[in-house]
Order: C-alpha cells, then sequence, then structure tokens
C-alpha cells in the first residue's frame, strides 16, 4: 500500500470511529499488534519472549493478532487475508521492499533498537527511514482501524510500533490503546541522541497506558517527559504531556515455570541432550542461549570466559562452555560485523586451550526448540547470562525455572537485564569486567549444594509472583481499568 492509499483509508475513517464508553471498558475484546507473529502451530519454537507470552495470552482469552508475515512482497506492502486459528484471529501484513528497509532494517533495528539500549554510538539515523518507520505504523494502523468496534482494547508491542496510537487517534479511534515496551528505555540523555526523539515521545503519549519492564525503566521515561517535554506528574502514574494524560506502569515479563520444568524433566528421552551427554562427558557445563545481537555481550563473555581458563588452570579439561546463538538481523551491518568477530574469538579461544579430547567453547550458530533447549538448561551447572543492556532477558528466568530444585545450577547474571530486578539471588556481575564474570563462574562452580538450593529457592518465589499470565492480566488489567 503506497501513502496515497493509506492516506485515503485515514480519511475515510476519521470521525467515523464510535467512542467507547466508560461501563463497556473491561468487555472490550483483545486486538494485539506486534511486528512479529508467533508460528501459531503447536511445538514450533518461537521468535523469544514477545512471541511465547503474546500467543499465551490470546490463546487463553481468545482474539485478533496483526503483525508482519516475516515476508517481503513483490510490487507493494499488502494485507494477507484474515485467518483463524483455535481461538486467535490472524492478520498479516506482506511488506514491500522499500518498506522492510527503511522501517525494520532501517529505523527500528539501525537507529532506535541501539539507542533504546544505550548503544547511541552505533545508531545509523536518517529522516527517510524515519519516514518509512511512520508510514508502516499507519499501515498497521489502518488494519486495526479496519477490524476495529467501539469497545476493543488494542495492545501494541514494542519499539517497532511507537508511531500506532497516533495512527489511529488521527483516523478517530477512542478506544483503550495500550503500548508495552519489552526493551529498555534509557536515560533521557541517550534518548536524546535520536533526532526525531520529541516526535517520537508525543507519538507515545497517544497511548493511554505505557508499561515497561523495570522501575528504572518506567521512571527514564518520565524523567524525559518532565524535563525535557514540559510534562506533569499527575496522580496514579499517569503523566500530562502533549496535551494529553498517559497512564505509566511497570509489568515484568515473566515465563510458565511449572511448564518449563515439566519440558526440562525427561532428560533420557530426549535425542539431542543424549548426543550433549554422550559427547561431554561428566564435564561442568556452562551454558548461554541467545539472539546473536550486541546488546547480549557475547564478545564481552567469550573474553570473561578465556580469563576464567586463565585464572583456574584446574578446569582446563573439565568444563565445556557451550553459546547458542541463532543468527538474528543479518541484513544490517552492525550485525553482520558481530557474527565475523564472535567466529574469530572462539577459534582464538580454542586454538590457545584446546586438548586432543578436550574443546573448550562450543559455539553454535543456530537455535532449538524449547523442548531441546529445557533439558539442556537443567543439565547445566551454570546458566550464564551477561547481557550488556536487556529489557528483561528470559532465558535467565527459562534457566531457573529449568533446574532441579533438588540440585539446582547457578545463575550468573548481568546486572544490566531487566531480570536482575527480580533475580536478586543470582550471581549479579558486571559484564564490562571480564574479571569479574571470571570469578562469578568460577563461584558458581564450587557453591555449595545448601547455597544452590538456598539462592534457586529465592529465585522461584520471584518467578512465582511474576508469572506470564500475571504480566498479561496485570497489563490488561489497568489497560481496562476506568479512567
Ligand atoms: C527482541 C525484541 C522483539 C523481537 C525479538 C527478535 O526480543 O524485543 O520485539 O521480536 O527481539 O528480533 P527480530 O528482529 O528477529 O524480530
Amino acid at each position: 500500500m503506497d501513502e496515497t492509499m493509506f492516506g485515503r483509508a485515514l480519511s475515510e475513517l476519521r470521525g467515523s470511529m464510535p467512542r467507547i464508553t466508560a461501563a463497556s471498558a473491561e468487555s472490550g475484546r483483545l486486538i494485539v499488534v506486534s511486528n512479529r507473529v508467533a508460528p501459531i502451530e503447536e511445538g514450533q519454537p518461537t521468535a523469544g519472549g514477545l512471541a511465547a507470552g503474546v500467543l499465551d495470552a490470546l490463546r487463553e482469552k481468545g482474539g485478533l493478532w496483526i503483525g508482519w508475515s516475516g515476508d517481503i512482497a513483490d510490487g507493494g506492502s499488502r494485507l494477507q487475508p484474515e485467518r483463524q486459528k483455535g481461538r486467535v484471529r490472524l492478520q498479516t501484513l506482506d511488506l514491500a521492499q522499500p518498506d522492510y528497509d527503511a522501517y525494520y532494517r532501517g529505523f527500528a533495528n539501525s537507529a532506535l533498537w541501539p539507542v533504546l539500549h544505550y548503544r547511541s554510538a552505533l545508531a545509523r539515523f536518517s529522516r527517510a527511514d524515519y519516514a518509512g518507520y511512520q508510514r508502516v505504523n499507519g499501515m498497521f494502523a489502518t488494519a486495526v482501524a479496519a477490524k476495529l468496534e467501539p469497545d476493543d482494547v488494542v495492545w501494541v508491542h514494542d519499539y517497532h510500533l511507537f508511531g500506532l496510537a497516533a495512527a489511529l487517534r488521527e483516523a478517530g479511534a477512542s478506544n483503550r490503546l495500550g503500548i508495552f515496551l519489552h526493551t529498555p528505555f534509557p536515560a533521557p540523555a541517550v534518548f536524546m541522541t535520536l533526532p526525531v526523539h520529541s516526535d517520537l515521545a508525543r507519538s507515545l503519549c497517544q497511548y493511554d497506558l505505557i508499561g515497561f519492564q523495570t522501575e528504572p525503566d518506567r521512571r527514564a521515561f518520565e524523567d524525559y517527559i518532565l524535563r525535557e517535554a514540559d510534562g506533569h506528574i499527575m496522580p496514579g502514574r499517569a503523566l500530562m504531556a502533549f496535551g494529553r494524560v498517559v497512564r505509566t506502569g511497570v509489568y515484568p515479563i515473566g515465563v510458565q515455570a511449572e511448564e518449563i520444568r515439566r519440558q526440562a524433566e525427561p532428560l533420557a528421552d530426549c535425542a539431542q541432550m543424549s548426543r550433549l551427554r554422550a559427547s561431554i562427558g561428566a564435564s561442568r557445563l556452562i551454558i548461554s542461549v541467545d539472539r546473536l545481537d550486541y546488546s547480549k555481550g557475547l564478545a564481552e563473555r567469550f573474553l570473561a570466559y578465556e580469563r576464567f581458563l586463565e585464572a583456574n588452570e584446574e578446569r582446563r579439561g573439565s568444563v565445556t562452555f557451550l553459546q547458542i546463538a541463532p543468527p538474528s538481523r543479518s541484513d544490517v551491518e552492525s550485525y553482520r560485523e558481530i557474527r565475523v568477530g564472535l567466529e574469530r574469538e572462539a577459534g582464538r579461544i580454542n586454538g590457545r586451550f584446546s586438548e586432543l579430547d578436550w574443546t573448550p567453547v562450543r559455539y553454535l550458530n543456530k537455535g532449538f526448540a524449547r523442548q531441546t533447549l529445557m533439558p539442556m538448561f537443567a543439565r547445566a551447572d551454570v546458566g550464564l547470562v551477561t547481557p550488556m543492556r536487556d529489557g528483561m532477558n528470559l532465558v535467565a528466568k527459562e534457566y531457573v525455572a529449568a533446574q532441579d530444585p533438588r540440585d539446582p545450577g547457578v545463575l550468573v547474571l548481568s546486572q544490566f537485564a531487566g531480570a536482575a530486578c527480580e533475580l536478586k539471588s543470582a550471581l549479579l556481575v558486571n559484564p564490562h569486567d571480564p574479571d569479574e564474570v571470571a570469578e562469578a563462574l568460577e563461584q558458581a562452580l564450587s557453591m555449595s549444594l545448601d547455597e544452590r538450593r538456598e539462592r534457586h529457592a529465592e529465585m522461584m518465589t520471584a518467578l512465582r509472583r511474576n508469572s506470564l499470565s500475571a504480566w498479561r492480566d496485570r497489563f490488561l488489567a489497568d489497560l481496562g481499568a476506568r479512567r
């Protein structure tokens, strides 16, 4: 769809959208909008926390999910016909190459993602990309508007769609619109390195509710609004800015701990696990699983593991570091660079320390289904999760949930992952200090059973408190609540 068509669609919709009444606000249908939609077929690996959490919400309550199909269309961007998968209705949009380039590869992942993760120096901003980002946000808005009924509640996800509410409001929608940001929100000075920061903040304030993973993220946004957007604090964690009142809240995304433990248990039945066990024998296992992304701190982690091997000679030959890192966004330049760098580092460390019968680093550039990963987590003595910045990091939570409570492994966790706000009984480290991470690895491998059990039990309490369903229910309750 081109801009003119989108403009026409908007004009047709303008003024025709019915207003919801306070009395009907709690009964509306749920429309979820996110860039990615999960594969709906059972047993397929999902694209990450967002996909798993949203799919679960929709499966339980039923509703409509609108997102990018993952396909590039020949010709113009276009909507696919709606499909029904169980209780979930699915409406996807194919993107034309120029739209994909400007919106996804360009503004969302080359400018906004690095800034949200405190990496302004990596950001590549262009006005043309930002125009494409707004254009695609407008296309999503048109798709939503075409299905919108007066009582519907719209739950938007993540940094790809900051502009969606503004486009819907322009079309006359007065429905409850909420956005949950899965990434961090940076300190105001960092956010302001984006030339369009003010425009983005104005767009965000068109939502009724903005959800963040942690209180520091929420506070960073509030600071920006108060100091840079002339906003005011209102009662109930609301802010007045750009002529609107917007509520903010903290909703740490969680996991389904019981289900993960069930998936982790049948160690013997899993073919991949048997292969892993046969090949590492009695070796201690350190595991990391991340998308291949600079925010995950993989290069720094490899360096820390090397320091660990240098400092603990007696561990050589009896410990294996398994890094699983499926490629991600490989058509964005900064992502291609990280892949090349890591291959070099893994090769160098292995060249330096390997013996005929021992390889210190196993670096796998592919993903595994959850049914395979969870038993691997359960087998691993240490979960090493050291992002430089992360909105939450569900791998940390999954690692904890997968453990056998009678003999649990130890989580070594970056203080800059959102999960660190809850998992205070992990060994918290600063990923910028390789020696500190190396020491934590040794502490984890030599920790007593009593201490491991105690730390694990404390973390399980946190996981149960902020489960996946609690995340969803709290966000939707706040979004539907009367103003
Ligand atoms: C992060 C983002 C998600 C995104 C996922 C995978 O978790 O918060 O919105 O879907 O990464 O990245 P991709 O670019 O492949 O969708």
